[in-house]
């Protein structure tokens, strides 16, 4: 081997080295990503620059057009029970919709901030919960009104309206115009079994696009709400509130779900 052989030799040793180690950093990058978005990862000291502008980019709003989403809602608070099926939700990166009684605002001004300040959505569910299909125009402004004075005194704007029962009539809809008015499409019935596990059973069989019916003053569906959004998770489910899963929900309009077409 001539001298100028042995150079070149070398030479292309160094050049396969450098090229090797290229790939195998390219190779490592996307995986550090991944690992980054896995809260159970773990990933390498390399991944950590990267993982935090994972962090930084996640806040981006979940299109439900494209991905699977479920709206868990919470009705007649709030209560004892509320704060905990927020932190259940918010340990598990999940958001729900809570439409509170003013009657329950009252005096739970702090509690109500702390739900909006966890990313969920509060609604209107009027004051003290009658059938307002049984009320003339008058009354039924009056109990949304109320509800509205009461929450923005906890510095809260409801977004939706959600009539006690679901009791809808003329009457109603006329004067609930200037809203979006969310009832459900799948009732857990949670209100008359008590139950934590018929409760998990039905929020966790939602179908793609559901608005789901609980209540948060009952500990038995507190105690559901940690399996129910596992359940629903481990299914591929993003678990939004009922406004993202709308997208823009009009006023005037009565909705029970965005279900695939
Ligand atoms: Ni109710």
């Amino acid at each position: 081997m001539s001298l100028r052989e042995r150079r070149r030799a070398a030479l292309t040793l160094v050049v396969v080295f450098v090229l090797g180690c290229v790939a195998m950093v390219t190779a490592v990058q996307p995986s550090a990503v991944l690992a980054g978005e896995r809260p159970q990862g773990s990933p390498a000291p390399a991944a950590a620059p990267l993982a935090s502008t994972a962090k930084q980019a996640a806040p981006r709003a979940v299109d439900c057009r494209n991905l699977k989403c479920v709206a868990l809602t919470f009705d007649d608070g709030p209560g004892p029970y509320t704060a905990g099926i927020v932190k259940a939700l918010k340990a598990k990166g999940a958001k729900a919709t809570f439409f509170m009684l003013g009657s329950q605002v009252k005096g739970r001004e702090a509690a109500v901030r702390a739900v909006k300040a966890a990313g969920m959505e509060i609604g209107n569910h009027s004051f003290n919960h009658p059938d307002l299909s049984k009320l003339g125009a008058r009354a039924i402004r009056s109990q949304v009104g109320r509800t509205d004075a009461a929450l923005a005194k906890a510095g809260v704007k409801a977004t939706l309206y959600r009539p006690p029962y679901g009791a809808m009539s003329r009457t109603v809809r006329a004067s609930l115009a200037d809203r979006p008015i969310s009832l459900w499409g799948v009732d857990t019935l949670d209100w008359r079994t008590r139950s934590t596990s018929a409760t998990l059973r039905a929020a966790s069989a939602a179908p793609r696009g559901a608005i789901v019916l609980m209540h948060d003053i009952h500990g038995s569906t507190a105690k559901a709400v940690p399996g129910i959004v596992s359940a629903l998770q481990a299914k591929g489910y993003h678990l939004v509130t009922v406004s993202e899963l709308l997208r823009a929900p009009q006023p005037g309009k009565v909705y029970t779900g965005r279900y695939a077409r």
